[in-house]
């Protein structure tokens, strides 16, 4: 276990330190040294994911819960945004896209857990600088937390998990039968003012957090495995 004081890093090396260390844990602790920007810290506006009907029982696919959750939200984005609270539970979701100026907060015991079934993960353009899928030609599945052009995104909480059950997709890797790139579990492409902290990543796809063309990444009590 790797254990960093406190890190407030940019892209490039993000991208370096996942790339190397996806495979083992590694523990970001934070402390006063990462000074919080205060931005967005109090959102104005707050919903419970269960009040779009999301069960946290393990077994219900909540993927239209939090779309539907988050497009209700983007109508506050102007307002000082919002918060979108996820309980104690186990919220079984395929891929859903963030919005700026949101707040993501996993409760204690909540886990956002990965959908094992592929079709949850759409297939989408791969990133215009590799050309191509990194593993495979054509297209690459979407990360299970996706976000683009947004500013303003936390994803914090009372160290929550977000589990991507990726044990699946190293087997499908192993024995070659995926049609398409294995998924991120959070990807932010071309974001600025994003913060990640106090939470748990486990069992992601491919690479746990990825950052493309990103500015002012945060991450702090991270732990990732
Ligand atoms: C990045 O996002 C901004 C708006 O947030 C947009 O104007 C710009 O075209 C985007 N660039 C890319 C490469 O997506
Ligand atoms: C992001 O910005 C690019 C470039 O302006 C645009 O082509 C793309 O559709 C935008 N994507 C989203 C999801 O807003
Ligand atoms: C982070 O999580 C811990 C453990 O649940 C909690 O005690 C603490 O208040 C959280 N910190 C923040 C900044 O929310
Ligand atoms: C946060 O959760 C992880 C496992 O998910 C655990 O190892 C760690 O002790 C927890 N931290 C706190 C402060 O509760
Ligand atoms: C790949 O495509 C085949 C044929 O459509 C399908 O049966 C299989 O489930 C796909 N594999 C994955 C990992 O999605």
């Amino acid at each position: 276990m790797v254990n960093f004081v406190c890190i407030c890093f940019q892209l490039v090396y993000l991208l370096l330190v996942l790339a190397f260390f996806s495979h083992i844990t590694w523990a970001v602790k934070g402390n006063s040294l990462c000074k919080q920007t205060g931005m967005g810290e109090i959102r104005p506006h707050s919903v419970t994911i269960t009040e779009f009907g999301a069960v946290g029982d393990g077994v219900t696919l909540n993927t239209k819960a939090f779309q539907n959750a988050i497009f209700y939200l983007n109508s506050f984005t102007d307002k000082g945004g919002a918060k979108l609270f996820v309980p104690a539970g186990r919220w079984l979701t395929g891929s859903f896209d963030l919005i700026s100026h949101l707040t993501l907060w996993l409760d204690k015991d909540a886990v956002i857990l990965g959908s094992m079934n592929s079709d949850d993960w759409p297939v989408v353009d791969p990133l215009p600088s590799y050309g191509r899928g990194r593993e495979l030609p054509g297209g690459r599945h979407r990360s299970l937390i996706y976000g683009r052009n947004l500013t303003d995104v936390i994803i914090t909480g009372d160290n929550g998990t977000i589990d991507g059950q990726g044990s699946v997709w190293w087997n499908w890797f192993r024995s070659k039968t995926l049609n398409y790139t294995r998924p991120h579990l959070v990807e932010l492409m071309n974001s600025t003012g994003v913060v990640i902290s106090n939470l748990t990543f486990l069992n992601s796809p491919f690479w746990t957090i990825h950052p493309v063309y990103c500015r002012t990444i945060k991450s702090k009590s991270t732990l990732f495995f």
